[in-house]
C-alpha cells in the first residue's frame, strides 16, 4: 500500500519537545513574529539564534519515542511510505526512518542567506558566524519561517495525491500549506491526534490518543 504520512509537533511531544499551540506551547511563551519570521531575524538576529539554539539543545538531549519508532518500522516494511514532517527536530531520522521530508527545514542544518549554501549547524549559532562558502556573516538556521515557502512542495503534493492512504499525526492543522494537504488526498484519510484538529472534518477516519500509544497500535494493524 502507498502511504503518505504528515507529522507535527504532537509526535515529538512525549520526547519532551514542546508543541507550539497547546497550553504551555512555544507560541504562548514567544512571539512568533519576533523569532519565526524573516523580518524578526532582520530586526534581532541574536534573539532568533538564541531561540533556535535553545531548541537545538533540547533536540540533541531528546530521544525518539515509540511513535517515531513505529513509523520507522512502517517505513522499512513492505509498504511504500513517504514520511513528511513539519518538525524541525531529527527524531524520525534517529528512529531509523529513511528519506524524511522536512518541509519546515531542519534545526540541525544552517543556511547562508547570501549564497544558499547549507551545512551541519553547530550546536550554538551566532550572528557573527560566517558562511563556509562565501564568508558572508549571513548565516541562519535552515528553518522555514512564516512568510517563506515550505520545502519540497512538489514531491509532497505528488506523494499525497498518489497515496492509497494519507495519515496526519500530531498536528493542529493550523498552518498552511501543510493543513491543506488532506485536500489533495485521493485515497482514504486518517487523523491520529490527541484531540480533533482544526481540519478533523476533512478526514475519513480518526484515532484520538497520545502518539506513543495510538501510532504503534495503528502500525501493528498494518503488519
Ligand atoms: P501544534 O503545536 O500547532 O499542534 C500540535 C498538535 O499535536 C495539537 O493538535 C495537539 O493536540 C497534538 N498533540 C499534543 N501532544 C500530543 C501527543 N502526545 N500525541 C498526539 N498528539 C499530540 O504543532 P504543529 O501542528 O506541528 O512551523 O504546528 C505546525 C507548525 O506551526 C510547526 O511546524 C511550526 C509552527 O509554527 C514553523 O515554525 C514554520
Amino acid at each position: 500500500m502507498k502511504i503518505a504520512i504528515l507529522t507535527g509537533a504532537g509526535v515529538s511531544a512525549e520526547s519532551g519537545l514542546g508543541t507550539f499551540r497547546d497550553k504551555d506551547g512555544l507560541w504562548t511563551k514567544y512571539d512568533l513574529n519576533e523569532v519565526a519570521t524573516p523580518e524578526g531575524f532582520a530586526r534581532n538576529p541574536a534573539l532568533v539564534h538564541d531561540f533556535y539554539n535553545a531548541r537545538r539543545k533540547n533536540c540533541v538531549e531528546a530521544t525518539p519515542n515509540a511513535a517515531h519508532e513505529a513509523l520507522a518500522e512502517l517505513a522499512n516494511s513492505q509498504h511504500d511510505v513517504t514520511l513528511i514532517t513539519q518538525n524541525v527536530d531529527d527524531l524520525h531520522t534517529r528512529a531509523g526512518s529513511p528519506a524524511v521530508i522536512q518541509m519546515h527545514g531542519a534545526l540541525m542544518r544552517a543556511l547562508c542567506a547570501s549564497c544558499d549554501t547549507r551545512w551541519d549547524a553547530p550546536l550554538v549559532m551566532d550572528p557573527a558566524d560566517s558562511c563556509p562558502s562565501c564568508r558572508q556573516q549571513s548565516t541562519r538556521p535552515d528553518i522555514v519561517w512564516f512568510g517563506e515557502i515550505p520545502y519540497h512542495m512538489d514531491a509532497i503534493g505528488a506523494a499525497v495525491s498518489n497515496a492509497d492512504l494519507f495519515v496526519a499525526i500530531g498536528t493542529s492543522a493550523e498552518v498552511y500549506p501543510a493543513a491543506g494537504l488532506v485536500e489533495l488526498a485521493q485515497g482514504r484519510t486518517l487523523e491520529i491526534n490527541l484531540e480533533p484538529s482544526a481540519r478533523a472534518n476533512a478526514f475519513d477516519d480518526h484515532r484520538f490518543g497520545p502518539a506513543t500509544e495510538a501510532v504503534p497500535a495503528w502500525v501493528a494493524e498494518l503488519r
